[in-house]
């Protein structure tokens, strides 16, 4: 047995002011199957990622909801830890650019670097609000292009002709900050002398470690030339102000990279675990990152050449993947295909969307379809129809028939050695990244099994008198075949792969401890391991996701600092005559009655002065039936009876607040009548 190989594996850090999406998590899906693979096959391997938590658009989000960006990326952080979790993402540590060992791995590298004579400083001119003085990011200045003439369109470039071009030459510029015009102004800055490391990047680049798409992209960039990198940023900034330089900050994409150094020191501190043997420049540690396709001029010309001009190792692979696209289009928000992870987990089970993007994963850099009726196909005939039910077709009779006992020899030892034979082969796959040929092949094993239980009938031998060795022995044969297929699907699938060890009474499964099977041995009750996949469930999900982002769209727009609206955005603007159309009465509520079967809402009677109406509100969450009773409130007097499920309502209540314990009514010494207008 070869020594275990020490791996260190990254996702790219996702910006700590957005939510986690399915377009993230065909990457982390991706990594966390590869890194899972490499631990079961016995590697020293570590995977590790962090919240990207600097730079301006960080900095405005947080100004907009009045909070300080700490406060912003922390919360995120616990956002994005959950989903991940939920997903089963299984990082060894998941950390922040905005943490000490970030500043100190930052500052280690831009020193090294700058006393090699790698950074200079030169005065540029750049776009500058007068109002909200402060330097402007081309995605922060927006006006008319200068091709086309399209409106509203960024500063660096055009959405409807396609045009790149920079900021001062957009016509009509306003600053998306404040609405004033940018005028130019003079600051100096920091450098990287990329040029410095082109025979270092091209070497490297030759001697494997990018795909073959890649090194063709990095081609056309050398044959471009390649340009001193801006890494700094003037103040205000949220990042890091560079030591040496008095309100200048690094630019996030200088230290975004050096977070996964920095998460790894963090769990090095941790753990234990030597952090100089995966970072030394002779380290023969393996150090991967799985990144977009956007991202890889960071990944394979800066961060390769910061990391050689400060002394430490190069990556050994930056492994590209393409986008996701859902139902063949790009994700959309009025489509309501841009899903985020929270919604999606409201609605279908974490486990199906990593079997299915590991289906279709390669190494290349292809973009990624998830089409929604071929996911539910595809899990439903692949997982619940060939796998699970090798299992479920079995383990019935290993119970009733056998007192849970696997019998000691099995029917046909040669299928049960070509399956493990072919581990190696799926491991290969497994190792190249090749995950859908994996599926492929683990499931033509499955289709094996299951045909071999079709032949074999273990229901009609089960009715005939003197059969039950063979009975035995077949459906002990078809646990240990799932048991294999358990073993290759687990990097993929981990949670079921959990209930099946404990199904089959084994501990935890690695690559290799399939090898022997299961005889004589008890195994417990069989519980479905997977449901198959509700279509109206999908439908649902995309149902929810128009509405979620639609408020979401609503609240950037118009949050202010502290304001309600950033949580409870101001809807569509209506016309005076729909208003005029409200009739708003004061009402007394004469009774308040709790409705069975409903968690929200109080049966409400309402005297208007000389007339009552029944009324259902939802305000059982701010106030016991018997605190209302007496207490004046404002209804919508003509609004049509709707039917509810607990009866007739005729008509609506105002309340006033955010909702939960706070929902506010009148006060009888307020001075308002039952029965008066509201104006
Ligand atoms: O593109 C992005 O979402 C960046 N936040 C990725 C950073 S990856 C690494 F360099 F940190
Ligand atoms: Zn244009």
């Amino acid at each position: 047995m070869p020594d275990p190989r020490k791996i260190l594996i990254t996702s790219a850090l996702p910006y700590a002011n957005g939510s986690i999406h399915l377009g993230h998590l065909v990457e982390y899906i991706q990594t966390d199957i590869w890194s899972r693979f490499q631990k079961l096959r016995g590697h020293e391997c570590y995977y590790v990622c962090a919240d990207d938590a600097h730079g301006t658009p960080i900095m405005l989000r947080a100004r907009a909801e009045g909070i300080e960006p700490e406060e912003l990326i922390e919360r995120v952080w616990q956002e994005h830890t959950e989903d991940f979790a939920s997903f089963a993402i299984g990082f060894d540590n998941y950390h922040s650019t905005h943490s000490a060992e970030n500043r100190v791995c930052a500052t280690t590298i831009y020193e090294r670097n700058r006393d090699a004579g790698h950074i200079v400083r030169r005065t540029i001119s750049q776009a500058y609000d007068p109002e909200a003085e402060m330097f402007l990011p081309d995605r922060f200045i927006k006006g008319t292009c200068p091709r086309c003439g399209a409106e509203d369109q960024y500063g660096d470039n055009c959405e409807v002709c396609g045009a790149t071009y920079s900021p001062t030459e957009l016509k009509n510029p306003v600053s998306v900050v404040s609405g004033a015009t940018p005028v130019e102004r003079d600051s100096e800055h920091l450098f990287f002398k990329l040029g410095n490391f082109e025979n270092v990047l091209r070497d490297w680049h030759k001697a494997g470690h990018v795909q073959a798409e890649v090194a063709n992209k990095l081609n056309e960039w050398f044959e471009a030339g390649l340009n001193d990198w801006d890494i700094s940023r003037d103040a205000p900034y949220f990042g890091f102000e560079i030591p040496d330089a008095e309100g200048k900050y690094f630019y996030v994409w200088l230290d975004a990279p050096i977070g996964y150094m920095a998460s790894f020191r963090h769990f090095c501190d941790r753990t234990g675990v030597d952090f100089d043997t995966f970072w030394n420049a002779d380290s023969t540690a393996e150090l991967y990152h799985f990144i977009g396709k956007d991202i890889v001029y960071f990944h394979a010309l800066f961060w390769p050449a910061m990391l050689h001009g400060a002394g430490f190792r190069k990556p050994s692979g930056v492994y590209a993947h393409g986008f996701l696209t859902v139902d063949g289009a790009k994700m959309s928000k009025s489509r309501g295909t841009f899903i985020k992870a929270r919604t999606y987990l409201r609605h279908l089970d974490p486990e199906y969307l990593r079997y299915y993007f590991a289906a279709k994963l390669s190494s290349r850099v292809d973009d990624l379809d998830l089409n929604l009726d071929d996911f539910a196909q595809r899990v439903n005939s692949d997982l619940v129809g060939k796998v699970v039910n090798i299992a479920s077709r079995c383990a019935g009779f290993i119970k009733k028939r056998f007192d849970g006992k696997l019998s000691d020899a099995l029917d046909r030892p040669a299928l049960f050695d070509t399956f493990v034979k072919a581990g190696e082969e799926i491991a290969d796959l497994y190792e190249q990244r090749e995950f859908g040929r994996a599926v492929r092949e683990i499931m033509a094993l499955a289709d094996l099994a299951n045909q071999y239980i079709d032949d074999k009938a273990p229901w009609v031998i089960a009715k005939e008198e003197g059969r039950d060795t063979e009975l035995h022995a077949v459906c002990s044969q078809g646990i240990n075949l799932f048991r294999v297929l358990i073993g290759y699907l687990k990097p993929i699938l981990p949670r079921m792969a959990e209930q099946s060890e404990a199904f089959l009474n084994v501990e935890p499964m690695t690559w290799d401890s399939q090898a022997e099977p299961l005889l004589n041995h008890g195994i417990n009750k069989f519980k479905p391991l997977m449901t198959r996949v509700d279509k109206d469930k999908i439908a649902a999900m995309i149902e929810d996701s128009k509405e979620d982002l639609a408020a979401e769209a609503k609240a950037t727009t118009q949050a202010a600092a502290g304001s309600p609206l950033a949580k409870d955005p101001i809807a569509a603007t209506i016309e005076y005559d729909d208003f005029a159309k409200l009739d708003l009465r004061v009402v007394r509520i004469a009774k308040a009655e709790h409705v069975d079967g409903a968690d929200k809402l109080l049966r409400l009677t309402l005297d208007l002065g000389g007339e009552t109406r029944n009324v259902f509100a939802g305000i059982k969450s701010a106030y016991k039936p018997e605190d209302l009773e007496g207490k004046l409130t404002v209804m919508v007097a003509n609004l049509a009876p709707r039917k509810m499920k607990f009866g007739v309502s005729e008509g609506m209540v105002l309340a006033a607040g955010p909702g939960g314990k706070d929902l506010f009514v009148l006060n009888p010494d307020d001075g308002a009548q039952p029965g008066m207008k509201v104006k």
